[in-house]
């Protein structure tokens, strides 16, 4: 078998409850209109109580292991993607254990809204140096555990959801490109951070203890740096790949706002119709908006085996990256 990978299957879940842009007319100063115009956004699914990170990442998985026609036992390693885990010290073994992938090694990975394209990436290298073989790559986040519910910038955003894919060492490799960036120097723009006081132990040595603080967020400079490196990154992974605009059958981008898809497609000068978007169901779901959106598409069938879909994710770090790949 040669070095490559095949993206062989997809699922995912989402929480039943769903909050309406004027059930958010009802908690903020806001309206439909406002928040159906500048994002693009109607509904976004939020995790009841009695949910969990983990039982969403397990249906989606469990979906994604049936399409690729193996069974949990076949997975070597699980890679999930989130910034919202259920335990700090991470879900990815809590899935692991749920779907009974008993052969795999299972961690998390932290990459905010880039985690699944981060997390994709990862598993190709793992996959072409014949480590493993059999991957399970899932996105996850339970944005609303973490939203200001009174900050009307932010709270209109984010949603909850969970996606991921299957991917497993193939003679050819359907995985033609990619690129991962980072800008620490921006890191201000969007976070979710520790906050805590101080907790004095002994004489002489003081420790901290706390939580994290609701996500804060400037929005308007995390607009403008994706429309600057989305389609920059994009473009080089084309030309990595040496392909053209007009070879891309579905632009899959991270779904923070409909007017920063349609302003990359613009500038890429890929036609709008070719661009995968479920914003106006899920809203924002982190990690999980790249492989929900790949799921509805493969679902619907939409995205068909062979066709060649430009994603890119981008978020807080700030993070953003790229891949080309074919589907199947
Ligand atoms: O996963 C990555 C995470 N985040 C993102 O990708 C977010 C990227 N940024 C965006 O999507 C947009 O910047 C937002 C949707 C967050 C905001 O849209 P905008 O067109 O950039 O609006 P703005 O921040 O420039 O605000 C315009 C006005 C302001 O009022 P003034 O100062 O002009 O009087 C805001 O106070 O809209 C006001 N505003 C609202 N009005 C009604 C802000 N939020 C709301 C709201 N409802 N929910």
């Amino acid at each position: 078998m040669g070095a490559g990978i095949a993206i062989t299957g997809c699922g995912s879940a989402a929480p039943e409850s769903i909050l309406t842009n004027h059930h958010l007319a009802q908690m903020v100063e806001t309206d439909d209109e406002w928040i159906n115009t500048r994002t693009g956004m109607k509904n976004r699914h939020i995790a009841a109580p009695t949910e969990s990170l983990s039982q969403l990442s397990a249906i989606a998985a469990n979906k994604a292991i049936a399409m690729a026609g193996i069974s949990p036992i076949d997975i070597d390693l699980i890679i999930l993607a989130t910034s919202t885990p259920d335990d700090m010290f991470g879900s990815a073994c809590k899935i692991q254990g749920l779907i009974g992938a008993s052969s795999a090694v299972a961690f998390d990975l932290t990459a905010a809204c880039s985690g699944f394209l981060f997390a994709l990436i990862t598993a190709s290298q793992f996959i072409n140096t014949g480590v493993h073989q059999n991957v399970l790559v899932i996105g996850a986040d339970v944005m609303s555990r973490w939203v200001d519910w009174s900050d009307r910038t932010s709270c209109i955003l984010f949603g909850d959801g969970a996606g991921a894919v299957v991917c497993q060492r193939a003679r050819e490799n359907s995985l033609l490109s990619f690129g991962m960036y980072s800008n620490g120097s921006q890191n201000d723009s969007l976070n979710l951070n520790y906050h805590g006081q101080d907790k004095p132990l002994v004489d002489g040595i003081t420790a901290q203890q706390g939580s994290y603080n609701p996500i804060s967020m400037n929005g308007r400079e995390v607009y403008r740096f994706a429309v600057a490196k989305v389609p920059e990154a994009i473009s080089k992974a084309m030309f990595q790949a040496n392909l053209t605009a007009d070879d891309i059958d579905w632009l899959l981008l991270h779904q923070a706002n409909q007017r920063i898809m349609d302003a990359v497609a613009k500038r890429l000068k890929i036609p709008s119709s070719k661009i995968l978007s479920n914003i106006a169901e899920y809203g924002n779901t982190s990690a999980a908006s790249i492989p929900l959106a790949l799921d509805a598409a493969v679902r619907d069938g939409r995205v068909k085996p062979g066709d060649t879909i430009a994603a890119s994710g981008f978020g807080a770090g700030l993070t953003w990256g790229s891949a080309i790949f074919k589907w199947g």
